[in-house]
């Protein structure tokens, strides 16, 4: 026999017990999306690579590291996507979505980024993500850090994740810091970790970012980007911070988050949960006023964030909030003989056709009474229907209630459509 092949190291198949959940809470984003006017787009899962090197950044983490990156046949240098807001800023410009209007846009998908798998952690995720652009004030970054809100709500997690938010302020702010930054590192080169080295000269930002232990005093006296705050970008955050108090959004400032990608300004937000181990960030987001006019598009302000829905699902499954999903099975029909299992495929595809939400199977393997009414049962049925010569002869059908005490009864099948309506 040869050898049976395996999934790709963390890229995961999800089977039907767990699609049906994953189909719960997506349709439940979706439609708080919606209620905030949020519409669905779709782009593809491979964009030029030039596009994440340009938007997220040469030198993160995702884009130097952990892309899957290969050159298709025209010699083509290609990305599968890693995350969503740069091919969503991309989409928006081609398909004249961005200019000059607002436009509020969701979407999910896999993304891809070659990270060392663990709980919590893939090289094929999933995200369900919103943009909106052309509102240039705080309160877009509090409408959609509501919408997150109400995801938790609407799941009852509220009490499971946290609110983190911080600002990094506009451009102008954040060279002067960068500045600051590099000459304070630069004393303290020493102290650095190999990495934290390597980021002094790429990334220095993200070196506010180091999880050592032995760097955290470093870091804790480097420069606060706050010090270099302008008018703008304070009263940018001030507004945010007021606007959530006054929609009753709990938070905390954290100086420390700064983020993965190159392209924000102004405020940044986390969700995070202390119940995924080191996992954490449910949901992560900010505004990137600079990212349209980067990708070629004439300037426009925006805002999103992005939400892992595996981390998601494990967090419902840890808070025991995992949603509950309906049999799969509301009528199966057990047949006795061929022509009574060609008669009931017929009448079976009229009252699909006259219920749409009627499940119903019709059980073509066969065999005895016994074994079908053991597959009736372990289907999740509450009704199988019985077809054999008596009943053929008479145009009938018996019906029996698998999951209540009621009598058997049989009834002709001009009356199976009213009465299968109960129960879906
Ligand atoms: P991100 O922080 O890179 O941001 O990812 C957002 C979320 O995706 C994370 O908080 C996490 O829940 C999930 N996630 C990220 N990487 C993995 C992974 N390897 N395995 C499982 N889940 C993962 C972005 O992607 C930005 N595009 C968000 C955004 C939208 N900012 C503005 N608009």
């Amino acid at each position: 026999m040869s050898k049976t092949l395996q999934a790709i190291r963390g890229m995961n198949d999800l089977v039907p017990a767990q699609t049906a959940v994953w189909r719960v809470v997506e349709s439940r984003l979706a439609d708080i999306a919606s209620q905030f006017a949020y519409q669905e787009i779709r782009f593809p899962i491979v964009e030029q690579t030039e596009l994440f090197k340009r938007a997220v950044g040469e030198s993160t983490d995702i884009v130097e590291k952990e892309m899957y990156t290969f050159t298709d046949r025209n010699g083509d240098s290609l990305s599968l996507r890693p995350e969503g807001t740069a091919p969503c800023v991309r989409a928006g410009l081609q398909q004249g979505l961005i200019v000059q209007q607002v436009q509020r846009l969701w979407y999910t998908g896999p993304m891809f980024r070659h990270e060392r798998p663990q709980k919590g952690r893939y090289r094929q995720f999933y995200q369900f993500g919103a943009e909106n652009f052309g509102m240039p004030g705080p309160l877009a970054d509090v409408e959609l850090i509501a919408m997150t809100a109400q995801f938790w709500q609407s799941l009852g997690i509220t009490d499971a994740v946290h609110l983190e938010i911080n600002s990094l302020g506009t451009p102008a702010v954040r060279q002067q810091h960068r500045e600051a930054l590099v000459a304070y590192f630069e004393q303290h080169r020493d102290q650095l970790d190999e990495d934290s080295q390597r980021r002094l000269s790429t990334n220095p930002l993200r070196i506010l970012d180091s999880k050592n232990p032995a760097m955290a005093d470093l870091i804790a006296s480097a420069p606060a980007l706050s010090d270099y705050f302008d008018e703008v970008s304070t009263a940018h955050f001030t507004q945010v911070k007021q606007s959530l108090d006054t929609c009753g959004i709990t938070y905390r400032v954290n100086p420390q988050l700064v983020r993965g990608l190159d392209y924000y300004t102004h405020t940044v937000f986390e969700w995070v949960t202390d119940k995924l181990g080191s996992q954490n960030a449910i949901c992560a987001g900010g505004r990137y006023d600079g990212l349209v006019e980067q990708i070629g598009g004439k300037a426009a302000p925006a805002v999103g964030f992005a939400l892992g829905l595996e981390r998601l699902i494990l967090l419902l499954e840890a808070c025991d909030k995992t949603p509950e999903t309906s049999a799969v099975v509301d009528v199966y029909w057990v047949c006795v003989g061929d022509a009574a299992v060609q008669q009931a495929m017929q009448v079976a595809q009229t009252l699909r056709t006259a219920i749409p939400t009627l499940r119903l199977v019709v059980d073509a393997v066969g065999g005895s009474f016994k074994s079908q009414f053991k597959r009736a049962d372990k289907s999740g049925a509450a009704i199988a229907l019985i077809l054999g010569d008596d009943e053929l002869a008479s145009q009938s059908v018996q019906i029996k209630y698998l999951r209540e005490d009621k009598p058997q009864k049989t009834i002709l099948f001009s009356e199976l459509e009213p009465c299968l309506s109960r129960y879906v």
